[in-house]
Order: C-alpha cells, then sequence, then structure tokens
C-alpha cells in the first residue's frame, strides 16, 4: 500500500502508528476472518463481546492486523488463551508479545493456559513469556483442522504459573 501510494502520489506516505484496544462490534467480521484464515472456518468470537476486558485487538488506522482472546475463566484460578493471531505481512513486529503482555496483565493472580498445533513455532512466543509445556494431547486438532492443513493435529497444552 505505501509502495502504490509514492506512485501515485509521488510522495511517501505519513505511517501511523498501531493501536491496540478492546474488541467491539464493528471489528468482529474483521477478526473472524483474520482467525478462520489462520486457524479454521466457522470461527466466530462474538460471544466474547460479553468480556471485552479479556480481548485485544491491534488496529493499524482501521485496519484488524492482530487479536487475541482470553476466556476469564475456565477452571479453578485458571484462564485461558482461546487465540491469538498477526496479520500475515504484520507478523515478527512485536504485535503478539504486546497483545500477549496485555492478556496476562488482565488475570495476574489466575494460571493462565493454552492449546497450541504441536508443530507450530508460537510455542516459542509463549515460552518467552514463562509458560511451560504441561502435557502432549494426540490428535486434538482433528476435529477443528481441515483435511489438507499442514499443521501438526497434536497439541502442546501450555500453562502459566502464577
Ligand atoms: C504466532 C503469532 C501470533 C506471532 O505473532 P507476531 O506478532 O509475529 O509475534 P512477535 O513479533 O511478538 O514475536 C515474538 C517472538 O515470538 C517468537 N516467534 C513468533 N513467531 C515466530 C515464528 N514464526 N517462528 C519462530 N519464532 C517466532 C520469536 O521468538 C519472536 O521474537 P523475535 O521476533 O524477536 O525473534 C503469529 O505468527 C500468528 O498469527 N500465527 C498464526 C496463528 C497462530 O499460530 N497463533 C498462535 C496459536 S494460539
Amino acid at each position: 500500500m505505501c509502495e502504490l501510494q509514492h506512485r501515485v502520489n509521488r510522495c511517501h506516505p505519513s505511517r501511523s502508528t498501531i493501536d491496540f484496544c478492546y474488541v467491539r462490534p464493528q471489528h468482529i467480521p474483521a477478526v473472524n476472518a483474520l482467525l478462520q484464515s489462520v486457524f479454521w472456518p466457522g470461527i466466530d468470537v462474538s460471544d466474547c463481546l460479553s468480556y471485552p476486558d479479556y480481548s485485544v485487538v491491534a488496529l493499524y488506522k482501521k485496519l484488524v492486523v492482530g487479536c487475541g482472546f482470553l476466556v476469564p475463566d475456565v477452571g479453578y484460578n485458571e484462564a485461558y488463551i482461546s487465540f491469538m493471531a498477526v496479520r500475515h505481512n504484520w507478523q515478527r513486529s512485536g504485535i503478539a508479545s504486546f497483545m500477549l503482555y496485555h492478556l496476562i496483565q488482565t488475570c495476574m493472580s489466575k494460571d493462565i493456559t493454552l492449546h497450541v498445533s504441536a508443530s507450530n513455532s508460537a510455542v516459542m512466543l509463549y515460552q518467552k513469556f514463562g509458560f511451560k509445556i504441561e502435557e502432549v494431547i494426540l490428535d486434538f486438532y482433528d476435529k477443528y483442522l481441515p483435511l489438507d492443513s499442514k499443521q501438526s493435529r497434536n497439541a502442546f497444552f501450555l500453562r502459566l504459573l502464577r
């Protein structure tokens, strides 16, 4: 887009910052589309509008470039990261780290758990924040991943102990 603007306007466009906010109804279609593109079809996070404090949406202007969601009560003293994603061309610039830091801050006294595919390098992101692999669950993603998915169907179950 920057290159296009440069060619059309013959000047370099001004860059905006990335803003982080709680999920709002107008984000839902773009957030669902992002999550479906990186995970599997049919994901709908509309329910998270009932507890927006446990969400984070990263925006470049009005474009949703990332999102993260926490389910605050999944068990005794435990919250669960249900989804975390950053748009492909925006990865490796610290957006997920910022979102994860925010989600961790929202539940300071609870353990935080999550599942991640065993072949997903996102494990390294979580390990940087102190999450530890607690369990390997075979075929966890069988019912979610499309048949042609290259991701492992086995999951690591990770926990950030508080
Ligand atoms: C996983 C994901 C959310 C990371 O987002 P991101 O904004 O690129 O992450 P960050 O830039 O904050 O990365 C922080 C650190 O995590 C690790 N990391 C993140 N993505 C990585 C990758 N693809 N390969 C190796 N390490 C990676 C690195 O240690 C990185 O630090 P560095 O860039 O200084 O080396 C993003 O790649 C994504 O959306 N993937 C598809 C969806 C997904 O797998 N979600 C996680 C499962 S819940």
